[in-house]
This record gives structure tokens, C-alpha cells and sequence, in this order.
């Protein structure tokens, strides 16, 4: 089988990376056509230079790094400092980037890209506020047809939020671009935090990364320790969520996951519950199925190829 053609639209921080590294060393699974940066953990200044340490770190300064949108549709942009640090990057001590962005914004760049391909060919990963893929179906409603799969990190039922009581960050800070993307009518699969929590980085899961004993392992290393402190604070837990590698772990090995396809409805009205993944998991409703809802991951499994594929850059 070919390998599955994706675009990576990110707003890293140290889980988006450990993400794009995981895509970036799978060439027989995933051909990353690009990266786009969109505002979200820091803001979008930070992005796209954070995608570009990442890309070259894994010594891949040919995958085109593009800069997108720099808030959301319609609202001020909600940062995520208190988790990432100030650069979003925070824990290793990475060089600035010597590549430089491609031109042109990503939304077009997404546009393009998409127009490109055969219908149903390319997969998108959302790792971040959905505002540069809704941004790219406005515009280009045509686009939709092209897309595989849209596999995206975001959401909660069960664990219900993070940044709220009620609301998981990447939804949250874009919920009006998160619905266009749900009512869109492409497959989505979404990676929620009833699984990203279960994917733990325990001391020995990130001992593992550090044997790796390459600048990438030790790197991993050390931003999942950084990115560690809050979370484990925070859950009383031994080891913080890895959210954003489930999205290319899934793309890589889809059986260590479970899920339902299930109605999935975003709240945009409500301040109490702004960005609410309305998940109607025990299909108690008759609204219409339109996304994989993923509950549940294989951890060690999960970890397993993590780790054995970050040993390969
Ligand atoms: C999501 O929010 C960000 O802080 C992480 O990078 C991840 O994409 C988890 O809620
Ligand atoms: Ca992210």
C-alpha cells in the first residue's frame, strides 16, 4: 500500500511536535505534502518557527512549513502558555531555524494542495484550532471531496474538558471554525481526550525516549518532561497526556484504537459551555453519524511505536 499523503495543520507545542516527528519518521505510512501553522498554544509567530525547529530537527528542511491563520474566525485568541511555556517549545534547548516559511498563506496553500489530488486522497491532521481548515472549506467548498480523512485531536465526552469545565482547547478557541469543519460532511475521526488521557508518559515511558540516545530522543525527552509538569500537577497523575501523536499514531496503527461512529454537534452559543464536543455516544438522539469518535487506545502499545519510530531519525 502507498503511503497516505497528509498536511499537518499545528500549533506546536512540545505534543504537536512529538506529532509531526512520529509522521516524519513513518515514510512507508505517511507522506507529509506540508505543514501549516495555525495560532493556538502561543501565538502564531511562535507556530510556524516551532513547526520549523521540528522539521529540521528531524532533518527535514525540505517539507514546506506554511503560516496560517493568526486567530480565530470570530474571536480573540486564547493562549496556552500556563501548559507549554512561554515558546510553546519549552524544555530543550533547540536552535533557531535556519529554513525559512514557504510562501503564501496556508489556507491557500491547503486549497491548492487539495485541488491538486484525485477526490479522496489526502488526509488532513488538525493538531490545533481548526480555524485554518474551516477557513480553506469556506473559501473552497470544492475542496471537500478531496479529502480522505480528516483526523483531528480535539473534544472530550467522558473526560468532558481541560481548558474549561466543559471544553477541550483546540475546540474551544475556534468553536465557531470547529462546527463548519463537523457539518462539513468529510470523514472525520477524532481523537478526544477520554483517549489522549490514557496515553500517559510515565518516568518510564520517557526514560525510554531518552535511551533512544539521539538529539531527537533526548529532545522528546526533555519536552514531554517540561510539558509533564502542569499536567501531572494538575490530574494528581503519573505522567502527563501525549495528546497530539495519537492523530499520526492512529494513522500509522489504527488498531490500537477503539471508537464509535457517532453524532458529534459543537456548542457555540452558551458561555457556560462554549466548545463543547456535544457527543451523543450512547446514540441516545437521532441526529445523523458524522464522526468516529475514538474512547479508548492500546497505551503501550501506543508508546511502543512511538518510541521505535523516533529511534529511526
Ligand atoms: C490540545 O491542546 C494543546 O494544548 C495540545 O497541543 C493539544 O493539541 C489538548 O487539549
Ligand atoms: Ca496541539
Amino acid at each position: 500500500m502507498s503511503a497516505r499523503k497528509i498536511i499537518i495543520d499545528t500549533d506546536p507545542g512540545q505534543d504537536d511536535a512529538v506529532a509531526i516527528l512520529l509522521a516524519l519518521a513513518s515514510p512507508d505510512e505517511i507522506e507529509v505534502l506540508g505543514l501549516t501553522a495555525v495560532a493556538g498554544n502561543v501565538p502564531l509567530a511562535l507556530t510556524h518557527k516551532n513547526a520549523r525547529i521540528i522539521c529540521e530537527l528531524a532533518g527535514r528542511a525540505d517539507v514546506p512549513v506554511y503560516a496560517g491563520c493568526d486567530a480565530p474566525m470570530s474571536r480573540p485568541l486564547v493562549t496556552a502558555e500556563h501548559v507549554h511555556g512561554k515558546t510553546g517549545l519549552d524544555g530543550p534547548d533547540l536552535p533557531d531555524p535556519v529554513m525559512g516559511l514557504a510562501d503564501g498563506h496556508a489556507v491557500d496553500y491547503i486549497i491548492e494542495t487539495l485541488r491538486a489530488q484525485d477526490a479522496g486522497t489526502v488526509t488532513l491532521c488538525p493538531l490545533g484550532p481548526l480555524t485554518n481548515i474551516a477557513m480553506a472549506f469556506q473559501k473552497a467548498p470544492d475542496i471537500v471531496a478531496k479529502v480522505q480523512e480528516i483526523v483531528l485531536m480535539g473534544g472530550a465526552y467522558f473526560e468532558v474538558g481541560n481548558i474549561t469545565p466543559t471544553a477541550e482547547f483546540n475546540i474551544y478557541v475556534d468553536p465557531e471554525a470547529a462546527e463548519i469543519v463537523f457539518k462539513s460532511g468529510a470523514p472525520i475521526t477524532v481523537v478526544p481526550l477520554d483517549v489522549t488521557h490514557k496515553a500517559l508518559v510515565t518516568p518510564a515511558r520517557n526514560a525510554a525516549f531518552r535511551a533512544i540516545g539521539t538529539p531527537v530522543g533526548i529532545a522528546v525527552g526533555k519536552m514531554t518532561d517540561f510539558f509533564e509538569r502542569f499536567d501531572k500537577e494538575k490530574y494528581a497523575s503519573p505522567g502527563a497526556p501525549l495528546h497530539d501523536p495519537c492523530v499520526t499514531a492512529y494513522l500509522i496503527q489504527p488498531d490500537l484504537f477503539t471508537g464509535r461512529h457517532i453524532n458529534v454537534e459543537i456548542e457555540t452559543r452558551s458561555d457556560l459551555t462554549l466548545g463543547m464536543t456535544v457527543a451523543d455516544w450512547w446514540g441516545v438522539t437521532d441526529r445523523t453519524p458524522n464522526a468516529m469518535f475514538l474512547g479508548d487506545v492500546d497505551a503501550d502499545g501506543f508508546f511502543a511505536l512511538l518510541t521505535e519510530r523516533l529511534a529511526r531519525l
